[in-house]
């Protein structure tokens, strides 16, 4: 991990009003239908190498991967995978370099065929798809975002960003009413006429986010789409795209190898390691209880007091609900609230909605910032 570590911003207030609406639900990757889900992921393998298929089923599928590729010259890229992403969410994949997440993305639409295991996207079985119906899951269903902005050299910007209408049939006059308007979204206005290489990286991939945006799709992907940006225009980027969630409500699934990014976009998190998920969880969930030492490894610098909410916070009182005292919702950062707490002088009381989750004070809050400093002292 290269990239500078920012936080300034984890907390400017977008990010929240848009998480409102999908709190509360489930916290785990693989719920029982796939009915309300975007994005249904069961059982997903990739396996590159010549005996590719030979390999699930056998007691090799459960070796390591070093181990597989040893043995078989198989290398298990993405292994056993399940989640489910609920529409509207921003759904990231983090891991090391050569964790799967890049081959996962690209099983989720076919563009690498599966070994094993279904993808539903919307409710349609996308490894079942024939072509004609895959060429239309990719035309009016879902877009992505590349890390090197895929952008084509000889069209203009206008071009560029009305090109998956073009490819879909989309009259020119409508064409160009649409691209407009997505240019002035993404700040673009201005340049219009403008060809890729007279402009900036961050201004490409506004183009890129633009382009993504015009086809409308229900389903966003993103690989990396920021690492080959300079650290303030990623930061902004990172900005746009939360904004852009917060205007157009789209279904995301956002790949960074950058646990800052992760906690940042990131409605939840799911870790890869070695093509399988280590864990799945909110932000504050996973930095309150990584799985194992390799989240435990990524989330050690994390500044604790920004991500950590008081769910993660407060404790049970003897005797349940004091029923008196200030109260504060579950969700609240613990930076935010740390202000109200240190004022109460005495127990604040956590609910969850209606229901009483326990209590802080001001010794729980100092915890938490205490373990911060311990964590970026060392
Ligand atoms: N076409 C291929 N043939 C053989 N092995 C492959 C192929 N594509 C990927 N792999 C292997 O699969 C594993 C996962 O690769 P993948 O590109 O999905 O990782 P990643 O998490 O996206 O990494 P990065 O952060 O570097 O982009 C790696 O070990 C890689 O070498
Ligand atoms: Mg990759």
């Amino acid at each position: 991990m290269t990239q500078t570590r920012t936080y300034d911003d984890q907390n400017d207030g977008q990010k929240d009003g848009q998480k409102d609406g999908q709190r509360g639900g489930r916290n785990d990757g693989a719920p029982d239908g796939a009915g309300e889900s975007a994005l249904s992921v069961r059982d997903l393998w990739k396996i590159f190498g010549a005996r590719a298929d030979k390999v699930i089923g056998t007691p090799d599928a459960d070796l390591p991967r070093k181990q597989l590729q040893a043995k078989t010259g198989c290398v298990a890229a993405v292994k056993d995978v399940s989640f489910d992403v609920r529409p509207g969410e921003v759904f990231v994949v983090m891991g090391l370099s050569g964790s799967g997440k890049s081959t996962l993305v690209r099983l989720l639409t076919r563009l690498i065929e599966p070994t094993a295991g279904t993808v539903t996207i919307g409710g349609e079985d996308v490894t079942k798809a024939d072509a004609g119906r895959l060429r239309d899951l990719r035309r009016h269903h879902v877009a992505m975002v590349f890390q090197h902005f895929g952008l084509l050299p000889h069209r203009t910007v206008m071009d560029n960003v009305g090109f998956g209408l073009e490819v879909r049939g989309v009259a020119k006059g409508e064409r160009r009413a649409r691209a407009q308007e997505m240019v002035d979204l993404v700040g673009l206005a201005g340049n219009e006429g403008s060809f890729p290489d007279q402009l900036s990286g961050g201004m490409q991939q506004r183009v890129g986010l633009a382009r993504a945006l015009a086809v409308d799709p229900t389903l966003m992907m993103f690989d990396e789409p920021f690492s080959a940006l300079d650290p303030l225009i990623r930061r902004d980027m990172q900005n746009e795209v939360i904004r852009l969630h917060h205007e157009v409500g789209k279904t995301m699934v956002f790949i960074t190898h950058d646990l800052q990014e992760a906690l940042k976009l990131g409605d939840r998190i799911l870790i890869m390691r070695d093509g399988e998920i280590v864990q799945i969880g909110e932000p504050a969930e996973i930095v309150a209880s990584p799985a194992d030492d390799y989240v435990r490894d990524f989330v050690s610098d994390v500044p604790r007091s920004h991500v950590l909410t008081l769910r993660y916070v407060c404790r049970r009182p003897d005797g349940g609900d004091p029923g008196e005292g200030p109260a504060l919702q579950a969700d609240e950062v613990v930076r935010d609230a740390a202000r109200q707490v240190l004022a109460a002088h005495g127990p604040v009381r956590v609910y969850d909605g209606e229901d009483f989750l326990g209590i802080v004070d001001d010794e729980d809050i100092l915890r938490v910032v205490v373990a911060e400093e311990e964590a970026v002292g060392s």
